[in-house]
C-alpha cells in the first residue's frame, strides 16, 4: 500500500504520515528532507540557488545519512529548499529518488507513506490513498514558531506568517483530485491522525470485501 500525504508547511502532514507509518507498519519518507539536504549542502558549498548544474550534482549524490543532519531543520535551510525546489532539473532527480524508495519495500513493511507537496499529483499518482492536509496560514505560522522554540534551533521572532506566505507562493501545492482533504486549523493533531487512520481502515475494509 502506498499512501501520499501532501500539504503546505506546518499543516501537520509529517505528524499524520508518521502516525500512519507506525500504525500500519509502512516505510516513511519525509520528502521535504531530500530538498532540504540538497539545500544544506549547497549553502555549505556556497552554491547559488540558480546554479542547476551544481545542484543536480548534489541531488544525484544524495545519501540517506545526509537526511539526519540537525541543520536540515533550520529556517535558512527550509528557505533555500523552497528556492531550489522551483528548478525542474532538481525536482526530476529527487522524484526519481522518491520512486526508487517506493519500489524497494520489503518485509516487515506493508508499504510506504510519503509526505510532501506533489506526492499524490506527480511522484505517485497511482497511490492507493491520498491525503491533502492543510490549515490556515496564521495557524501554521504559530505552530512553526512554537516548534522552533521547542527545538531551540533558532530564537528569532521574525514574522513567520510572512515566511509561510512566501513559501506557499513558491511551493507547488495542489491537491490531487482524488485526495481526502483534512483541514487541521481547528483540530488537535491527535484527532487529525485518528481521522486519517479511519479513512485507511475504511479503504482496507473495502479491499477485503
Ligand atoms: O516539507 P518541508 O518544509 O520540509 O519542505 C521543504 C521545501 O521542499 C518546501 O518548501 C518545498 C520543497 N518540497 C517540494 O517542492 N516537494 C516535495 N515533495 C517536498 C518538499
Amino acid at each position: 500500500m502506498i499512501i501520499a500525504v501532501d500539504g503546505p508547511a506546518g499543516a501537520g502532514k509529517g505528524t499524520i504520515a508518521s502516525y500512519l507509518a507506525n500504525y500500519y507498519e509502512l516505510k516513511h519518507l519525509d520528502t521535504g528532507l531530500l530538498y532540504r539536504a540538497v539545500a544544506l549542502k549547497a549553502l555549505r558549498e556556497n552554491i547559488a540557488n540558480d546554479d542547476p548544474v551544481s545542484l543536480v550534482r548534489i541531488a544525484l549524490n544524495l545519501d540517506l545519512d545526509q537526511l539526519k543532519d540537525p541543520d536540515l531543520r533550520l529556517e535558512s535551510t527550509a528557505s533555500m529548499a523552497s528556492q531550489i525546489a522551483v528548478l525542474p532539473e532538481v525536482r526530476e532527480i529527487l522524484t526519481r529518488h522518491m520512486r526508487f524508495f517506493c519500489q524497494h519495500i520489503s518485509k516487515p513493511f506493508n508499504g510506504a507513506v510519503l509526505d510532501g507537496r506533489d506526492i499524490g499529483t506527480v511522484v505517485c499518482p497511482d497511490a492507493h490513498l491520498k491525503f491533502f492536509v492543510t490549515a490556515r496560514p496564521e495557524i501554521r505560522a504559530q505552530r512553526r514558531l512554537k516548534e522552533m522554540q521547542e527545538h531551540q534551533t533558532q530564537n528569532q521572532q521574525e514574522s513567520y506568517l510572512e515566511k509561510i506566505n512566501e513559501r506557499d507562493q513558491r511551493d507547488r501545492i495542489v491537491a490531487a483530485e482524488d485526495a481526502y482533504t483534512i483541514d487541521t486549523s481547528d483540530m488537535n493533531i491527535k484527532d487529525a491522525c485518528e481521522y486519517a487512520g479511519k479513512i485507511v481502515e475504511e479503504y482496507m475494509k473495502n479491499l477485503a470485501a
